[in-house]
């Protein structure tokens, strides 16, 4: 959600600066723009829509020698969509761009008013700009220290000021990172948008000013330095090119065997140490997204198969709640970015109650991982594909596995055939990802649908959440998932003749019921799709996938789902990878 990026001492900012936001684009965004400087001036350059209406208005300038410049990628809050909100924003002698929301800024704004300073746009950042510039009379630090004061809410900022030929970096719950190099210095909310000019980098921690010129980087601490340990980016991470498909949604999709295995090794020699959760009593998992539908399935394997309670629930409600913590409660949080608003401020609510956290993450470097107790990573490498699809399998993975081992520690589970079939994992989901056509012909059955649900009951309902949610993401197609035994209170009245109606069923003990439903739906002329681990004759179209063992089962159902979304939106022309309105990290609330 907005990106930053910022480049000092380069020869050719302009292209580092595009660059680095089309290596941003996957956070979310409906404008951008940038911000060139040389010693005597700043050039500002915005526009509404994709990066290339950017690069094309870039293009039809004449632009001023720059050896330092800014840009950002907006997703609105404040403000619509338009070139004036676009940052960076500038008042007197700053220019900035930033990341977050400023929650007093209708407040500050009436002071400043007051004081006769005017506005041009409808934004938050403008505000900031306009009191740090209010602040500022010849130290940069000094007034950012006193804007800082005032503000309430969350930031990420970078800073121009018109007389001086240094980059001001410093946030608040959103991330920035520093990559350093001898042919110039960078910041940006995200390594990737760095990667290919520097993989020499710091993270910059909250309460720390950074201050970038061409030959170095000081990083300050309450008016003293701090020495940052400046670490060096694997080959594998940063790397996040297309390759040879179509869009991204697809290669994280295609990955998915390749990232269980990954996550596989990583996991397994630790599996006692890290899955013992038999000193809790109960746990909350607490997420948002897939990332919290991936804990549905959690719940489900952990209260079934290891008979423990489990509360799962959004972040965003979770974070307001008046929670009843004991000291033997577990608080899982899920997520791929590891920076998502909600997620990290429930993490911070457990930690004031003492109660311990566990994080499985994806991104090392994130706030989420630094500040929970403990930690286990996924291994789905960047994801860009704003609809998340390996990560949220990996989470369900590393879910099963905890909780395939809880049922180990309490005794209800004795044999080890989940491990060894674990093993076979990456082999099934490429089978399953074989199977393209097939999904491509139900695809064009549906594709023209205006609503499509699916059903399931216990763990299929979890799974048919994730499916349903990654359908309307992508496709647009009005989608909802039910508990299947929910149905004929209320929403029967919605099926019509024609309308697909898509039933999860691996689980034996229930699939009876779920089949009493799917028939009464069909009945009512439902289009009936069944997803299951054994042949169920007499409907309309069916996708068979491999039966595992049961912690492992939703692992082989969801990539058919996620393909027979990818494949409808496709059909329809969708913008798969950057689906409208929605940012892949969510850094605000
Ligand atoms: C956004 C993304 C989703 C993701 C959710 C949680 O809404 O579009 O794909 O599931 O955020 O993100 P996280 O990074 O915390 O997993």
């Amino acid at each position: 959600m907005c990106g930053i990026i910022g480049v000092i001492g380069k020869e050719d900012p302009v292209h580092a600066l595009l660059d680095g936001l089309k290596n941003l684009e996957y956070r979310g965004y409906d404008s951008a723009g940038l911000a060139l400087k040389n010693y005597y001036q700043i050039q500002v350059i915005k526009s509404v829509g994709k990066i290339a209406n950017l690069e094309e208005k870039v293009s039809d300038t004449s632009l001023i020698p720059a050896f330092l410049g800014i840009a950002h990628t907006r997703w609105a809050t404040h403000g619509s969509p338009s070139e004036v909100n676009a940052h960076p924003h500038t008042s007197g002698k700053v220019t900035l761009v930033h990341n977050g929301i400023i929650e007093n800024a209708k407040e500050i704004k009436e002071r400043l008013v007051q004081e006769g300073i005017s506005f041009v746009s409808d934004t938050d950042t403008e505000v900031a700009a306009a009191l740090i510039n209010f602040y500022y009379e010849k130290d940069a630090i000094q007034a950012i220290d006193l804007a800082l004061n005032d503000i309430v809410g969350s930031y990420a900022f970078l800073i121009l000021f018109a007389d001086s030929n240094q980059l001001y970096a410093l946030r608040k719950d959103s991330p920035l990172v520093v990559g350093v190099s001898d042919h110039g210095n960078f910041v940006a909310s995200d390594i990737v948008a760095i990667a290919s000019w520097t993989r020499q980098y710091f993270l910059l921690e909250e309460g720390e000013i950074a201050v970038l010129s061409d030959s170095r980087v000081d990083v300050f601490r309450d008016g003293k330095t701090v020495e940052k340990n400046i670490l060096t980016l694997d080959q594998n991470d940063g790397d996040s090119s297309k390759g040879q498909y179509e869009h991204y949604m697809l290669k994280e999709i295609m990955e998915e065997p390749m990232v269980i295995e990954k996550t596989l090794n990583s996991i397994l020699d630790h599996l006692d140490t890290f899955s013992d959760l038999t000193q809790y009593e109960q746990i909350h998992i607490v997420a948002c997204g897939s990332a919290m539908y991936a804990g549905m399935i959690g719940k489900s394997l952990l209260e079934e198969y290891a008979s423990f309670p489990v509360i799962c629930e959004v972040a965003s409600e979770y974070r307001y709640k008046n929670i009843l913590y004991d000291r033997k409660t577990l608080v899982i949080l899920i997520s791929q970015s590891g920076e998502t608003a909600d997620t990290i401020a429930a993490m911070r609510k457990a930690k004031d109650a003492s109660v311990d956290t566990l994080a499985i993450v994806n991104v090392k470097t994130s706030t989420l991982a630094r500040e929970s107790d403990r930690q286990i990573f996924i291994e789905a490498g960047p994801e860009v594909a704003v609809a998340t699809t390996k990560a949220y399998i990996l989470q369900v993975f590393v879910l099963a596995l905890l909780s395939y081992q809880t049922a180990v520690s309490k005794g209800m589970v004795h044999d080890s055939s989940v491990l060894v079939e674990a093993r076979k994992l990456p082999q099934m989901i490429s089978e399953v990802l074989n199977r393209r056509d097939e999904y491509i012909k139900i695809a064009e059955k549906i594709y023209s649908q205006e609503n499509i649900f699916f059903i399931g009951r216990k763990i299929d309902y979890a799974i048919s959440l994730e499916g349903s949610l990654k359908l309307k993401e992508v496709s647009y197609i009005h989608s909802e998932a039910y508990q299947a035994g929910e149905l004929k209170h209320g929403t029967i009245s919605l099926i019509h003749e024609g309308m697909p109606l898509i039933a999860i069923l691996t689980q034996e003990d229930i699939l009876k019921k779920t089949l009493a439903n799917l028939e009464e739906a069909k009945s009512r002329g439902a289009m009936t799709i069944v997803v299951s681990n054994q042949s169920i004759p007499f409907y309309d179209m069916e996708i068979l996938v491999p039966k595992v063992n049961a912690f492992l089962q939703p692992i082989l159902v969801v990539p058919c789902l996620q393909l027979l979304a990818y494949e409808v939106a496709k059909m329809r022309g969708c913008d798969i990878d950057k689906p409208r309105n929605l940012a892949k990290s969510v850094t605000v609330e």
